[in-house]
């Protein structure tokens, strides 16, 4: 009986979990991913945002030695993983990414900035292009090199 009883119990879960997702959905509504457009919008915003970089002068030097095949399929991977879609981010870890490069608050907004040109280009919504942007701030500890920031300007001791 208790055999039974353990199968069936086994049983529900596995159909908890395989309808976890359409219910997640129906709950949450589409992700930012699917709200943005999907695979092709943001494949397009990340290549735009690759043809800003490598023109603005406060940024182009950056990525003078990159591959770009390389690095703009690792941005949408990232950029499609942290807006919701199932896509497995494999690249390497921002801070690693990022910590030799002396990275300064003024080139992180530049970054931000070509990527809100991007959004806007392609027509994303004034609520994605926010929560994009949010996300894009959350990462920033991880990018900049806080030695470099307003911070140390600003202290007081
Ligand atoms: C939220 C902001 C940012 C995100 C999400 C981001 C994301 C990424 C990703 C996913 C990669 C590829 C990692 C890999 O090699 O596997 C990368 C590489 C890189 N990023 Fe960023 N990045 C950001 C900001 C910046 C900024 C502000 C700069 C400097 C201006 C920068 C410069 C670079 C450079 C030079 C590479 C190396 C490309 C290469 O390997 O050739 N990134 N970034």
């Amino acid at each position: 009986m208790k055999k039974i009883f353990n199968t069936l119990v086994a049983f529900c879960l596995f159909l908890s979990a395989f309808n976890l997702s359409a219910a997640e959905e129906e709950v949450m509504g589409p992700s930012l991913f699917e709200r943005i457009g999907g695979e092709t919008v943001v494949r397009q915003i990340v290549a735009d945002t690759w043809a800003n970089h490598t023109s603005n002068p406060i940024v182009k030097n950056r990525f003078a030695n990159s591959d770009p095949v390389y690095v703009k399929q690792k941005v949408y991977e990232i950029f499609a993983n942290a807006t919701g879609a199932k896509v497995e981010y494999t690249g390497k870890a921002m801070d690693k990414t990022h910590a030799t490069m002396n990275i300064s608050d003024m080139e992180f907004n530049a970054v931000v900035d070509d990527v809100l040109a991007a959004m806007a280009k392609n027509k994303v919504g004034q609520q994605e292009t926010n929560e994009v942007l949010a996300i894009l701030w959350s990462v920033k500890p991880s990018i900049v090199n806080g030695n470099l920031t307003t911070k140390s300007l600003t202290a007081t001791k």
